[in-house]
């Protein structure tokens, strides 16, 4: 992962002010596939060669968590010959990628209801977990089968659950006992979400997670985002102050 252009990239980027957690929706691959008359699995295809980019990106810049919203609770509804093909993407992207990962000290983890993927799909994600469990330079976070909705309410009913055994006080609860019931437990908030494609939505993605990140969105189909347009916004957002609520950091009275 040393290409030539790792140097110069971190040059233009403050270490110190590196997002923990980028999220991205990665929208866009079937209009890039309308637009050259081919099928929409060709636009998958070709957004899967982004995915190893921005994931060999993120692991130079040093970000520690990269979730990539791959396929949503709401994407089973598409025509099946379009999810068998995104299944099949997926299996060929961790074959591709194992080695890679492991080498790079990335852990693969997956976010969303993986027990609805077929079995084939979630034996190699096992086995990649598997592989990768004990890196820690960054976390690939695969958001598959994903919703926020659903999320907080397996959330909801892991809590309420708790509560009827006396095992949770329901007085006690914070913010944090939330966070650490959601499929992001243990891990940051996201700092920057972008979404590409033009799109200005959020589409169920990390609702919680997402409270006081900073959003991005471009006009860039996901077949066409590449390293430089990713430095560019990790620029931009290193050049926003972020409040949190507060008063601004500028000095001013
Ligand atoms: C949105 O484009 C993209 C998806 C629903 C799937 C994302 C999948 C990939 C990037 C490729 C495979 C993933 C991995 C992790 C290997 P769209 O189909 O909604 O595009 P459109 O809005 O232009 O129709």
């Amino acid at each position: 992962m040393n290409s030539s252009s790792s140097a110069s990239m971190q040059n233009e980027l403050d270490p110190d002010r590196m997002p923990k957690h980028v999220a991205i929706i990665m929208d866009g691959n079937g209009r890039w596939a309308k637009k050259r008359l081919l099928n929409r699995i060709n636009g998958h295809e070709k957004g899967a060669e982004t995915v190893r980019t921005i994931v060999r990106t993120a692991r130079k810049l040093d970000i520690a968590v990269l979730t990539l919203y791959a396929f949503s609770t709401e994407n089973w509804q598409r025509p099946q010959p379009e999810v068998s093909g995104l299944m099949l993407l997926l299996r060929r992207f961790l074959e591709a990628e194992r080695q890679t990962l492991v080498d790079n000290g990335i852990r693969l983890n997956t976010i969303g209801q993986t027990d609805r993927l077929p079995q084939a799909v979630r034996d190699k994600l096992a086995a990649v977990m598997t592989d990768t469990a004990a890196n820690t330079r960054m976390v690939l976070n695969l958001a598959l089968s994903y919703g926020a909705r659903a999320e907080i309410v397996d959330m909801v009913r892991q809590m309420a659950t708790a509560a009827s055994q006396g095992t949770l006080d329901p007085a006690s609860v914070t913010a944090e006992t939330v966070a650490g019931h959601l499929y992001t437990r243990g891990m940051p908030d996201v700092d920057l979400l972008i979404r590409t494609s033009g799109e200005m939505r959020l589409s169920n993605f990390l609702l919680w997670q997402i409270a006081y990140s900073e959003l991005c969105f471009t006009p860039t189909l996901w077949p066409d985002f590449g390293e430089a347009e990713f430095v560019r916004i990790l620029k931009d957002y290193q050049s926003r102050d972020r409040r949190f609520g507060r008063v601004p950091s500028t000095g001013r009275p």
